[in-house]
Order: C-alpha cells, then sequence, then structure tokens
C-alpha cells in the first residue's frame, strides 16, 4: 500500500530548494544570461525551471490545482535542452526575453510557497491516496510528486556541470573551500594488490516498478544478467597513471582510438583530458573555483572516448554495465547489496558525494566504501 511520509517529503522538497539557490548563487550576476555550454539553454532558464517543473508536475498534473503563473510556467517549461522537441510548447532561442532574476526569485518563492502548502494540505491517508490515484493516473504511485523531487536532484548535477565550464571570474567561490589532495607520494601502483578476480555470478541491472518508490523511465524493468568471470582494477585511474598514457603519446596513436573516437578528438583538437591545463611544464587541474596543481592521486576525468583508448594501451578494456554492477553491488554469497558497502545509508566515510566537496578525493581515500570484494570508488568520486 502507498504511503507518504509528509514531513519527509516537505523537507526533501526545501533541502532540494535551498541547494538550487546555493548553486544559482554561485553565478555573478553578468553570467546569469549565458549559456556555458551550447547545447543547453541560458543560465536563467534553469532557475525558472526548477519550481515550475514542479508546479506542472506535482500541482497541476498530480493534484489537479491551477497555475500559479501561466505564462511563466510556459516559458520554463522545455525540456532541458533547447532542441528539446515539444510541439506544443514554442523552442526557446535567441528571441526569448527572459526575465530579471529578481522575477524569476519571485515567482520561485510563489510556487515554493504554493507547492509546501499543498503538500501540508494534501490527504495522505492510504484511502484518499488510493481514491486520488484513481482520479489522477500523474498520482498513481504519488509519481507526480516523486517526480518533481527527483527531477531537481537530477538538475543539481547537470548545472554543475554547465558551471565548470564557466569562466573563473563569473563565479564567487564559497568560503571555506579546501581541496583533499591526500598523501601526494600515494599512488594506486605503489601498494600490493591492484586487480580482482570476480567470479560468475547474476547481476541485478534496472528495477521492479512495485518495489521501488521512483525511477526514470529508462531503468526500468527489472532484469537478471548472467555476468562470466573477470579482472577489475580495485582503484580508479588516477592523474598520474593516465599521464603515462600522455606522456606515452596516446592522443596521438590512432590505432588506440575506434574511428569515430578518432574524428571526434582531432576535431576538439584534444591532447589531453579536459579537466588539464597546461602552464609551460607544468600540469593544472581545472577546478570549479581556480586552477591547481594537478593531483596525481585524483581519479582522472575524461571521456569514454579516452577511457577506451587508454585502457586498449594498457591491453584491457572498460567493462560493461553487468560487470560494473557486479563488481559494485554482487557479493561472494551471490546476494546483491543496495550500495556497495552494504545497505547502510550513504555519509562521508564511505565516498565523495552529496555535495561533500566541489572537486574529487584521492582514489581508494574512502575505504569503508569499498565494494564485498575490495574494489573502491564505485558510487562517488565522479560523474558516473
Ligand atoms: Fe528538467
Amino acid at each position: 500500500m502507498l504511503t507518504i511520509d509528509r514531513t519527509a517529503v516537505i523537507d526533501w522538497y526545501e533541502r532540494n530548494r535551498a541547494r538550487s539557490r546555493s548553486i544559482f548563487d554561485l553565478i555573478d550576476p553578468a553570467a546569469y544570461y549565458s549559456r556555458p555550454i551550447a547545447l543547453r539553454n541560458p543560465i536563467v532558464f534553469y532557475e525558472g525551471h526548477l519550481p515550475a517543473f514542479s508546479i506542472i508536475s506535482l500541482l497541476r498534473r498530480g493534484l489537479g490545482r491551477p497555475p500559479v503563473d501561466q505564462r511563466l510556467e510556459d516559458l520554463f517549461a522545455r525540456g532541458i535542452d533547447p532542441d528539446s522537441v515539444d510541439s506544443a510548447i514554442p523552442r526557446s532561442g535567441a528571441q526569448t526575453t527572459w526575465p530579471s532574476r529578481d522575477g524569476v526569485l519571485m515567482f520561485a518563492d510563489r510556487a515554493d510557497a504554493a507547492v509546501v502548502e499543498a503538500l501540508k494540505g494534501a490527504e495522505f491517508q492510504p484511502d484518499a491516496l488510493e481514491e486520488l490515484e484513481r482520479a489522477r493516473p500523474a498520482m498513481e504511485r504519488a509519481q507526480a510528486l516523486y517526480t518533481a523531487l527527483e527531477h531537481e536532484a537530477m538538475h543539481q548535477e547537470t548545472l554543475l556541470y554547465m558551471w565548470h565550464r564557466l569562466p573563473y571570474d563569473q563565479k564567487h567561490k564559497p568560503a571555506g573551500v579546501t581541496y583533499d589532495l591526500g598523501d601526494l607520494s600515494w599512488l594506486p601502483s605503489s601498494g600490493g594488490k591492484r586487480t580482482i578476480r570476480i567470479p560468475a555470478g547474476i547481476a541485478t541491472l534496472g528495477a521492479d516498478r512495485a518495489r521501488v518508490t521512483f525511477g526514470w523511465d529508462n531503468e526500468f524493468d527489472e532484469q537478471q544478467v548472467q555476468v562470466a568471470g573477470f579482472e577489475i582494477d580495485i582503484h580508479n585511474v588516477t592523474n598520474a597513471e593516465f599521464m603515462e598514457f600522455v606522456n606515452a603519446g596516446g592522443y596521438a596513436e590512432k590505432l588506440l582510438w575506434s574511428e569515430a573516437d578518432w574524428e571526434w578528438l582531432a576535431q576538439e583538437r584534444l591532447q589531453h583530458p579536459n579537466f588539464w591545463r597546461r602552464r609551460g611544464s607544468e600540469w593544472l587541474w581545472r577546478g570549479m573555483f581556480e586552477d591547481i596543481p594537478l593531483p596525481p592521486s585524483w581519479p582522472v576525468y575524461v571521456s569514454q572516448a579516452e577511457a577506451s583508448a587508454y585502457a586498449r594501451w594498457k591491453g584491457r578494456r572498460l567493462p560493461t554495465e553487468a560487470e560494473y554492477h557486479r563488481a559494485a553491488f554482487g557479493t561472494p554469497s551471490g546476494a546483491e547489496r543496495q550500495f556497495p558497502w552494504g545497505d547502510a545509508p550513504p555519509d562521508t566515510s564511505r565516498g565523495n558525494f552529496d555535495f561533500q566537496s566541489w572537486e574529487p578525493v584521492p582514489a581508494g581515500s574512502r575505504p569503508a566504501g569499498a565494494s564485498a570484494w575490495g574494489v573502491h570508488d564505485l558510487v562517488g568520486n565522479g560523474w558516473e
């Protein structure tokens, strides 16, 4: 039977909103209408899009309430990309007149008040929920509510990779930003075991709609995959390790790249990872707020094309999705876990996630988060 914890969902909504606000507050007003990634909308769009989406998904479709501001909800209702095709809605383009930030924030305040008021007043008793599900298809298993909540969290991640592309002078570095550089002499290759053999077994991919509170449609249905035995590194590839590939001329060795990847490389004129920068003979890490000397023990951030070329250079290959699942969530007994470390909720000892840091932390530096096989950093510490 469906139940909704009213206090928990209101807290969740308010936590989302406070976090989104702090993300947009990082941006200098001069950059508010800029488009740091050509495929994405300008920044102003997203600050309006988050509350507009909650209004449309939860209040209008889910609970049958009227719009808060029809014009702004239409303006901000478009998909994540300006090219999203939606015949009912005009596309955003250079011609769009966007509101001032104050205008967006005023709309957001009204939207938030309406959402919280609706959540406080909605009938969340099991009988009432059943009736609501029958009357409003969008409220089946309360999906209109969970879609709004998950949508905002998902955007927070995509916003941060847009922010990352902005010039430093268009962002405010918050007080107290520090970097976990670890022990600078530590490298995965310097200590003992590097790979582990994982025996053949079952990996469960996707999810069963009846057993999870929420999932995006690409996550359904659940399927079990038989995975053959394989060997996997226990640590992420670090900047220092990837440097060996760069220094060995990996970006110029056509045989290491697929045809399409090689073309992409030429087009983008890449000679090293996008998160690296070169100053004279020194390599730098392109951080969220400033360049810092390239931390050797952080995981290297690269595209799938670069990771594949690196693996080929090493005489290895990338894991499949099923192998990833087996390494992360499988166990020697055959049971599968919710998280690599077990079923306990995530915390700071187990990984670099949940906005603890603007940057990576050294590979393998959160051993309490290792999987049953002893593989580190399978969630967090990257843009997986
Ligand atoms: Fe969206």
